[in-house]
């Protein structure tokens, strides 16, 4: 049943937000004593706001300022989409995920009207807002050099900043680590929740569940707690693990009863992981010196016609004073 907007918004290929039914729960996530803490607690207000403002009806008498706002902020791979999830299971509600730096670049000069639509949808659907990759809403405010860029970012957050004003529901923003948010947007936010990196007994547990508990088949040299302990790495990183470690099983030339997942394969899974990363940052390393060199070089270049434009302003300007001058001169001495 999807919204005749969906449409219109950026088509196939392009869509800039997914408006879906939750099915991961607190179950599937496995956190960090302190970020569970955290979260349990943004859970608890989410549940009473729930009750008092929708099932109570208290929303309906009291429009306006009653959006219930979180950052969850973290590393990526961390579990802020799956508790995002979490949240609207839980709340027996849809989750609509906008990935905003696409929606940004897709609506170049009409996303703060589209913001808006994001909302009204949301609001209609009674569904749990959640921008991923909010990064840049929540710190863009006044660092750009283009001014055009810039004035549309800020009108995007004041756009929010109305729109949060307005909605009755739950947004959730997703950030990644030190984000400095603009102080407006602040003090909309009622609840940061750190997403930490799992320790080794989380990271243990997170290689467990990703595997079926019945179906997988695993072999008897599997050890989670050795993989646990000797890769520090995110729980999106073990599940892109996984997933390679279990085609590689699948892709071995024995019969398929006879097939297994190995330590073998799991160590494979997680070097590749780890070993894609390390050539992402390599190619990054490399290209950015030149990257910044020519992003410097546009700044001067554009810098450099400002400035001949104008003085050929100013040297027309002085032009025609003198020719209005001697205009003057002729008219006063006849
Ligand atoms: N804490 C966790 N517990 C269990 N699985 C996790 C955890 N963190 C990440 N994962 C796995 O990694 C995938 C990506 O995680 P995701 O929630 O998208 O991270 P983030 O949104 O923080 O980048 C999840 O779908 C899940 O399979
Ligand atoms: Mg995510």
């Amino acid at each position: 049943m999807a919204h005749p907007l969906f449409r219109l918004f950026g088509g196939s290929n392009r869509k800039t937000f997914d408006s879906i039914v939750p099915r991961r729960t607190f179950d599937d996530v496995i956190l960090p004593p302190a970020t569970k803490r955290a979260l349990d607690l943004a859970l608890a207000q989410v549940t009473t706001h729930d009750l008092v403002f929708r099932r109570w009806g208290l929303a309906e008498r009291h429009p306006g300022g009653t959006a219930l706002a979180f950052n969850f902020a973290g590393p990526s791979g961390t579990g802020k989409t799956i508790c995002a999830e979490a949240i609207a299971h839980a709340l027996g509600r849809r989750l609509m995920v906008v990935r905003y730096a696409e929606l940004e670049s897709v609506w170049m000069g009409e996303t703060p009207k589209n913001v808006s639509a994001i909302f009204r949808i949301a609001s209609e659907e009674g569904a749990v807002l959640f921008f991923d990759e909010a990064d840049a809403i929540a710190s863009r405010r006044s660092t750009t050099v283009d001014q055009g860029v810039l004035r549309e970012t800020n009108t995007v957050v004041n756009v929010l900043l109305q729109e949060l004003e307005r909605f009755g529901g739950v947004v959730i923003f997703a950030t990644n680590m030190a984000v400095n948010f603009d102080p407006a947007f602040e003090r909309r936010i009622r609840t940061h929740v750190l997403f930490e990196m799992p320790g080794p007994a989380e990271r243990a547990v997170i290689w467990r569940v990703q595997m079926h508990p019945t179906r997988t088949p695993l072999a008897d040299d599997v050890d989670f707690d050795a993989l646990a302990s000797k890769y520090e790495v995110s729980g999106g990183d073990i599940r892109n693990a996984v997933l390679k470690a279990a085609l590689l099983a699948a892709s071995e030339d024995v019969p398929d009863e006879e097939k297994r997942i190995h330590q073998r394969h799991l160590i494979a899974g997680i070097e590749d992981v780890l070993g894609g990363r390390r050539v992402m940052r390599q190619n990054l390393q490399e290209q950015s010196p030149s990257g910044e060199a020519t992003a410097r070089q546009e700044i001067e270049q554009a810098l450099g016609a400002l400035v001949a434009r104008r003085t050929a302003v100013a040297v027309g300007l002085s032009a025609a004073a003198v020719v209005v001058a001697l205009a003057a001169l002729v008219v006063a001495v006849f």
